[in-house]
């Protein structure tokens, strides 16, 4: 079994922690914006997952899974002296914040999940996650740019929004990638969790995301019972980095509710 890991990870603020994990395939800087927005209101800590970022692990075909990154997240509150944690994840952090409420519930205050689902991988999507693990190995992150990069953004972004996810993009090492993309593939459901979850929970999602479109995760919110669910507007998948004063907006409601 492999152990977890104390994370590399970038913090303001003070008070109780808010715990952001990115997305695939980036890393803490996506979160920049709600942190700078919320230190007034949290100690905001954005992680790098293990093999992201600053997160650096030497293994050339690391195994990853949803479950090891919970424990990594895990493992870093400890390191943190922090018990419990609002804790934000966006899209595939979603799927780890999922993971990390079945595994460390009771370190969980609530729940932020940015344009993620709760869904498993159908057979087509899994197949697809092959093929980007391949991709990336024998390619590397470029070509999955052209394929990724204009799915992320909504319809209007910024020249600076789409600049640095560009620069996060291709900063992460393929093989890292490669071993995401296949533990995305082997993510479990999370459908059944949704009706258990009884800490406060907030979604946020782009009403442009091409990549998981909000109906979806509108139908997900009303699973969750006094869930409350924020559109933000011209966002698409990375809608807390696209207009980081609307997420921030229903963040700072939601922390102060
Ligand atoms: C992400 O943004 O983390 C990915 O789009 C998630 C996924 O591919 O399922």
């Amino acid at each position: 079994m492999t152990t977890p890991l104390a994370l590399a990870y970038e913090e303001r603020g003070s008070g109780p922690a808010l715990v952001f994990v990115h997305g695939f395939p980036l890393d803490r800087r996506m979160w920049i914006g709600q942190l700078e927005g919320l230190a007034k209101l949290r100690r905001c800590v954005a992680l790098d997952l293990r093999g992201h970022g600053l997160s650096v692990i030497d293994d050339p075909n690391p195994g990853f899974s949803m479950d090891l990154f919970a424990d990594d997240v895990a493992a870093t509150m400890d390191e943190l002296g922090v018990e419990q944690a609002d804790i934000c994840g966006l899209s595939m952090g979603g799927y780890v914040a999922f993971a990390f409420w079945r595994r460390h519930r009771a370190r969980v205050r609530s729940m932020i999940l940015c344009d993620t689902k709760s869904e498993a991988d159908g057979d087509e999507a899994k197949a697809g996650r092959e093929k980007t693990a391949q991709l990336v190995r024998e390619q590397g992150m470029d070509l999955l740019w052209d394929q990724l990069g204009p799915k992320l953004l909504g319809s209007n972004p910024t020249e600076d929004a789409r600049a640095q996810l560009h620069t996060m993009f291709l900063a992460q090492p393929p093989a890292m990638i490669a071993a995401d993309a296949l533990a995305m593939r082997d993510r479990p459901d999370s459908t059944q969790d949704l009706g258990g979850i009884n800490v406060p929970v907030l979604w946020i999602h782009g009403e442009e995301d091409q990549l998981m479109p909000i109906d979806g995760a509108r139908a997900s919110a009303e699973k969750v019972s006094g869930s409350t669910f924020v559109a933000i507007p011209g966002g698409g998948h990375m809608a807390p980095m696209e207009n980081p004063k609307a997420a921030n907006a229903a963040l700072s409601a939601f922390l102060k509710g």
